[in-house]
């Protein structure tokens, strides 16, 4: 009888940007799809914290303009925020259930070997690729003054995933160029020096967007995002604040229209939602009874995972611990692929 073990599992890679808190969009969008995959392959998920470097400035221009407006608020420098944010992405993903003893789960930057790799992957990626580069136009349009380090994003993003010779890459459809650009720079590599990276695969989740608040696209660049971790009062707001039409109450209402719905769809199992789509059509029932429903299917639905935050906030010694153990077992990877590459280029050879 043949045993599976984790290594003969495809390599699964995957990297989140630490940069604010989570909402249900990156919830039902990402997240859930990472933690599903934890048991279908030899599975390596990092906080991209280098990657997070590049929008930093903006980070701490918000802060400031926060704080500006509340007086409360003090705005934390730099490396503040950038070391708050890593934990707090650590934390949630470990409360939301990934399984350090199935995943390498690590910080980016505690396997600088992937920095190395980034350079010598730069000789072999052309300017006009980089060029070509949606994300780096976008944010460019959106007035950020860009960084060298914004503009090369993708090669980094390629080091990430070839460092790990992985094979495949859950991202939103959002990366689809930066994996193509993976591809690209990987087959370069490889014509050039030989096989040595396996071309990587996009895995793109079909889950739905998750709609805010108002209706569009949930995104912290909206504002109207209901936060996973949200609870009590502030979770109340977010809920009873969504959007509807003005139908009056004795009126039915149509659940195919309606943003309480399709959030509610998310959490609540097919006989539940046909229960409330009932409801809608009946008439008699208002979008504020529809909300409180929502609001105690959420709390519910995250209840566990709130009480795991919390437990794991009291001990970051934990999170510490399965951080620096992702860590070491990437960088042993890490470091036989850049061992090989170095072979390939004839680097650090002394002739003998
Ligand atoms: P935001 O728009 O809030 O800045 P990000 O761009 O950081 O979110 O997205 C992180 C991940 O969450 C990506 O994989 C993205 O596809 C997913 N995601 C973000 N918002 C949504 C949404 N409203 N619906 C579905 N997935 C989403
Ligand atoms: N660019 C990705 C995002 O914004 C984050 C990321 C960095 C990543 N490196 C990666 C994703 C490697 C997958 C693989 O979502």
């Amino acid at each position: 009888m043949s045993t599976v073990t984790r290594e003969s599992l495809p390599r699964i890679l995957s990297g989140v940007q630490s940069s604010g808190k989570l909402h249900i969009g990156n919830y039902f969008g990402a997240i859930k799809q990472h933690i599903e995959r934890q048991d279908k392959g030899d599975c390596f998920f990092f906080i991209a914290d280098y990657h997070a470097m590049t929008t930093l400035k903006e980070a701490e221009e918000k802060e400031v303009a926060a704080a500006a407006k509340n007086k409360q608020l003090t705005p934390r420098p730099a490396r503040e925020i950038l070391r708050d944010n890593v934990s707090d992405v650590a934390i949630d993903y470990l409360a939301l259930g990934l399984d350090p003893a199935k995943v390498a789960f690590f910080r980016q930057s505690d396997v600088p070997e992937v920095c190395e790799l980034a350079w010598v992957l730069s000789t072999v990626s052309g300017m006009g690729l980089l060029e070509r580069a949606h994300s780096y136009k976008d944010k460019v349009a959106k007035g950020f003054t860009p960084s060298v380090g914004l503009f090369t994003y993708p090669i980094l993003m390629a080091a990430d995933i070839l460092i790990y010779r992985s094979h495949l890459v859950p991202v939103g459809r959002d990366q689809e160029q930066h994996l193509e650009m993976t591809r690209d720079i990987a087959g370069s590599f490889n014509h050039a020096f030989g096989e040595v990276f396996p071309l990587p695969e996009a895995v793109f989740n079909e889950a739905a967007i998750v709609p805010g608040t108002d209706g569009q696209k949930m995104s912290k660049s909206y504002g109207n995002t209901i936060d996973i971790f949200a609870e009590g009062k502030a979770l109340e707001r977010a809920v009873m604040g969504i959007v509807t039409d003005k139908t009056p109450l004795e009126a039915p209402l149509d659940p195919d229209t309606c943003n309480v719905f399709a959030l509610y769809k998310l959490f609540a199992s097919p006989p539940e939602q046909e229960e409330l789509a009932a409801k809608y059509r009946a008439g008699g029932f208002g979008y504020g009874a529809a909300k409180k429903t929502l609001l105690a299917k959420i709390d519910a639905y995250f209840a566990p995972a709130r009480e795991r935050r919390k437990l794991l906030e009291r001990n970051p010694g934990l999170v510490e611990e399965a951080l620096t153990a992702g860590a070491q077992r990437a960088r042993a990877v890490a470091q036989v692929t850049v061992r090989l590459v170095r072979e390939r280029l004839g680097l650090n050879q002394r002739p003998v």
